[in-house]
């Protein structure tokens, strides 16, 4: 569990970034020409109090006109305003290049008026009006981001700020509690369940008893099946972003979550094994479609297949699945002792994403053997392009592709060595081809 920082609640906003805090003293600056107050809240209130290093954008409450206040800003900033809803009250200022020491990196300020939210019926998206930021903080998910802390500046520096906590959130923070605020919280808004779980396994954090009860209630009111599958995938996407995704798996079945998304997936130690071995020695992040062929990959090609359609999964993500279904399908081929162009005749249709996922799930000889495909067979190229085949009188054609094709398969087998091999060789080939037609 991450351990909680010691800093004063009045100087939780020196755990920023110099150039996050100087944005902030400009923005604090603009607010209070507004007659706006501005408030730091949600996850970047509970990263800083954890003393996590805050890598996400910024969500900042506005009491007073949120999306006037955004448009001076980006002005202010040079940035850009992007999706200004007036009737939400929101809106997002881009900032392209936010400098730090040698880095430059994007941001993105969430802005939106201090807000309640009432929902109409359960799991539907709720009316939202203004309020102050006491029944804001009252709308949200868990007591650990439903705290804010007040930004404001005096003589052109941040003032100290105010920690606005009112349902405990430190303590659960300290506890490693994930608490709701009240016991219509799943009802209302189901897809907290799945951010309950994406957040209780990055921080290893657990649910409190009462907490407990009501999500097993929502559960079995089956709020999860009522949820618009849209929202489910989003939720879907983030957990697989997450740095162990397998862990967010392992407590969806501890939570039972897990059927009520997809029945036949379950966590499994094989399963987790195999993301730890997939990170091992990668030095970035591994992409989260990596996951979903990972947490994936017990499955059958019909159960895939529901998944996929069931949350209408993104294109790259059903492209992923079904190449999973294709290259079980041929695993039995891969452990035969193939010539390098068989094993690429086979392979190559086949993203490096999917590839991958198989070399790490199956057992021997399968990963030598896709390490081998990947490594030296893959990057080869012949010399002799389409231009030089042209250049020694083949015509463009059906036959010049397949000549290029079998070029490829003669330098992957070592029949061709020099470009003069491969001409020779090319001339052979289009010479029987001739006296064949
Ligand atoms: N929130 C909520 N219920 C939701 C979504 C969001 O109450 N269904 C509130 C929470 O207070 C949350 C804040 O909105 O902290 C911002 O949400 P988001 O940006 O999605 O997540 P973070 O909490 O900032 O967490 P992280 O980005 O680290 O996952």
């Amino acid at each position: 569990m991450p351990e909680l920082t010691y800093r004063a609640d009045s100087a939780l906003l020196s755990g920023l970034n110099q150039p996050l805090q100087d944005l902030l003293v400009r923005a604090a600056a603009l607010a209070q020409g507004q007659q706006a107050t501005l408030w730091l809240v949600g996850g970047v209130v509970r990263d800083l109090l954890l003393d996590q290093p805050i890598e996400h954008d910024l969500d900042l409450m506005v009491e007073g006109d949120a999306v006037a206040f955004a448009r001076l800003l980006a002005a202010d900033l040079e940035g850009t305003v992007s999706a200004a809803h007036l009737a939400f009250g929101t809106a997002t200022v881009i900032l392209k290049k936010v400098q730090a020491g040698s880095a430059v990196f994007p941001l993105a300020l969430d802005l939106a008026r201090t807000r309640v939210e009432q929902y109409p019926q359960p799991a539907a998206l709720p009316v939202v009006q203004p309020a102050g930021i006491d029944q804001d903080l009252r709308r949200r998910d868990f007591s650990i981001n439903a705290m804010a802390l007040s930004v404001q500046t005096v003589d052109g520096h941040l003032a100290p700020t105010t920690l606005l906590d009112p349902f405990g959130g430190r303590q659960d923070l300290a506890a490693g509690h994930m608490r709701v605020l009240h016991n219509a919280s799943f009802d209302d808004d189901p897809t907290r369940i799945l951010r309950g779980l994406r957040l209780a396994a990055r921080l290893g954090f657990h649910l409190e008893p009462h907490t407990q009860t009501l999500l097993a209630t929502a559960l079995a009111r089956r709020r999860l099946e009522a949820t618009s599958p849209d929202r489910i995938r989003t939720e879907l996407c983030l957990a697989l972003a997450e740095p162990q995704p397998e862990e967010v798996l392992r407590l969806a079945d501890a939570w039972s979550v897990t059927p009520h998304i997809c029945v036949p997936l379950h966590w499994t130690a094989t399963l987790a094994t195999r993301c730890v071995r997939a990170r091992a020695g990668e030095t970035t992040s591994l992409h989260p479609l990596h996951y979903a062929g990972l947490l994936t990959y017990d499955l059958t090609a019909e159960e895939r297949n529901h998944l996929a359609v069931r949350y209408r999964l993104p294109g790259d993500a059903v492209r992923l699945l079904r190449e999973l279904d294709a290259l079980q399908a041929i695993r039995d081929q891969l452990t035969r002792n193939l010539r390098n162009s068989e094993l690429d005749h086979l392979l190559r249709p086949f993203g490096v994403v999917a590839l991958e996922v198989v070399r790490v799930a199956e057992p021997p000889p399968i990963p030598a053997v896709i390490t081998h495909y990947l490594v030296q067979l893959r990057p080869v190229t012949q010399l002799l392009d389409g231009h030089a085949l042209r250049r020694l009188g083949i015509p463009p054609g059906p036959q010049l592709g397949q000549i290029l094709r079998e070029l490829r398969a003669a330098r992957l087998d070592n029949l061709v060595a020099t470009r003069a091999d491969e001409e020779s060789w090319a001339m052979q080939l289009w010479q029987k081809i001739r006296d064949a037609e």
